[in-house]
C-alpha cells in the first residue's frame, strides 16, 4: 500500500489527473490517494497558491502526483515552492518517440536531467536604477549533487553516454564550476562516456542530430529550455512527463501547463500525466505495473483510433482512457 499525494491543480490539471487515477486504480497495486490543493483556483478560495496543509501531505506521502496549475504574475509559484520544500533537486525529462505519433523524429530515446534548485531560478532579483538584475547562483555542492545523480541515473538505466551542457566560455565562473564538477565526478564512472557542449550549439544539435545524445545534464534555465525543445521533437507537450527527485521524495508531473485554451472541454491529452504516473511507478520500484501501463498507452497511440485532437484524433480524454483501460485488462 502506497500513500500518494494528489495535487490536481486547475485548468486541465484535474482532467488529466482523473485520467491517470482511473488507470492507476485498475493496476494490481493498492494506493491510498490523498488529495491536496494548489494553484490559482486554490488562491481564490484560500488566499494562497500553496497551503501548508498541501506541503504537509506531500511530505508525508511516498510520492506526489501533480497535475498543472495556472500561474498568475505576482503569486507565489506552487510548484517551485513544492520543489524547495521537498528538496527535489533533480528534474528528469525523457524525450522519447512513440510509434504512431506524428513527430519530427521517430527514433529518439534520450533523457534530460536538469538542476532544479538554483541557477537563474534562484528567485533573487532586484530593481536597479537602470532596470533590474537577476542573480545566477551556482554552488559546488549542487553542481556535484546533480552530476552525481546524472551519472548514477545513466549507470542504473544502462545508458552509456552523458553530455553536460553549459556556457562556460562566457559564464566562466558559474558554469566553470558546473563543468569542473561534471568532469571530477566522471572519474568515478569510467564506463560512461562523458562529454560537454555549449548550450547554443546543443540547441542546434538537438534539432539536426538528436540521436547522438543519450543522457544530458545541465543547469536550471538551460534544462528548462532544452526540455521543451525536446518535447517539440517528439510530438508535443501532451506527451511529455517529468519527475522531480530528491534524497527522500519524488514528485511527478506533466511538462505542460493548465491549458486554458482547452480546459473544461474534456479533450486534453492524458498521455503526459499517465507517463508521469509510469515514472512514479518506476520510482516506487513497481517495474512490472509501470511497463504494463506504458505498453497499454503505447498500443493506443500506435493504433490511433481513440486519440485526442492534439494528436490528430477525435476522442475525448476519457474515451482515450477507456481504450487504455481495455488494453490493461488484457495484460
Ligand atoms: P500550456 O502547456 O498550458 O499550453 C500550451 C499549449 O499546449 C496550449 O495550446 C495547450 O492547449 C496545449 N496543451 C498543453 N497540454 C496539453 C494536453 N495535455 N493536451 C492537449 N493540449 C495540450 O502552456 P501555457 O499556455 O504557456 O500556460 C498556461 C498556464 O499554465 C500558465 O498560467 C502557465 O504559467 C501555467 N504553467 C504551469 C505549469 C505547471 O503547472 N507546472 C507548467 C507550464 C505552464
Ligand atoms: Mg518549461
Amino acid at each position: 500500500m502506497y500513500n500518494i499525494a494528489i495535487i490536481p491543480g486547475d485548468g486541465i490539471g484535474p482532467e488529466v489527473m482523473a485520467a491517470a487515477l482511473e488507470l492507476l486504480d485498475s493496476l494490481d497495486i493498492q494506493f491510498n490517494f490523498k488529495k491536496a490543493h494548489a494553484g490559482n483556483r486554490c488562491f481564490r478560495k484560500t488566499g494562497t497558491t500553496i497551503p501548508d496543509e498541501t506541503i504537509k501531505i506531500a511530505l508525508q506521502a511516498d510520492a506526489t502526483l501533480f497535475g498543472a496549475v495556472t500561474t498568475v504574475p505576482g503569486q507565489k509559484s506552487a510548484i517551485i515552492t513544492l520543489r524547495k520544500a521537498l528538496d527535489l533537486y533533480a528534474n528528469i525529462r525523457p524525450v522519447k518517440s512513440y510509434p504512431g505519433v506524428r513527430s519530427l523524429y521517430s527514433d529518439l530515446d534520450l533523457v534530460i536531467i536538469r538542476e532544479n534548485t538554483e541557477g537563474l531560478y534562484s528567485g533573487i532579483e532586484e530593481y536597479t536604477e537602470e532596470g533590474a538584475t537577476a542573480l545566477r547562483v551556482i554552488t559546488r555542492h549542487s553542481s556535484r549533487r546533480i552530476c552525481e545523480f546524472a551519472f548514477d541515473y545513466a549507470k542504473s538505466n544502462h545508458r552509456s553516454k552523458l553530455t553536460a551542457v553549459h556556457k562556460a566560455n562566457v559564464l566562466k565562473k558559474t558554469d566553470g564550476i558546473f563543468r569542473d564538477a561534471f568532469y571530477s565526478i566522471s572519474q568515478d564512472y569510467p564506463d560512461i562516456e562523458a562529454e560537454d557542449r555549449y548550450v547554443d550549439a546543443m540547441a542546434m544539435f538537438m534539432v539536426t542530430k538528436p540521436q547522438q545524445f543519450n543522457v544530458i545534464v545541465t543547469t536550471n534555465l538551460f534544462g528548462d529550455i532544452l526540455s521543451d525543445e525536446g518535447a517539440g521533437l517528439v510530438g508535443g507537450l501532451g506527451l511529455t512527463p517529468s519527475a522531480n527527485i530528491g534524497e527522500k521524495k519524488g514528485l511527478f508531473e506533466p511538462v505542460h501547463g493548465s491549458g486554458p485554451d482547452i480546459a473544461g472541454k474534456g479533450i486534453s491529452n492524458p498521455s503526459a500525466m499517465i507517463l508521469s504516473a509510469v515514472m512514479m511507478l518506476k520510482y516506487l520500484k513497481e517495474y512490472r505495473e509501470a511497463i504494463k501501463l506504458e505498453e497499454a498507452l503505447k498500443e493506443v497511440l500506435k493504433e490511433g483510433r481513440k486519440i485526442t485532437p492534439d494528436l490528430g484524433g477525435k476522442a475525448k480524454t476519457m474515451e482515450m482512457v477507456g481504450e487504455i483501460k481495455g488494453k490493461l485488462g488484457k495484460k
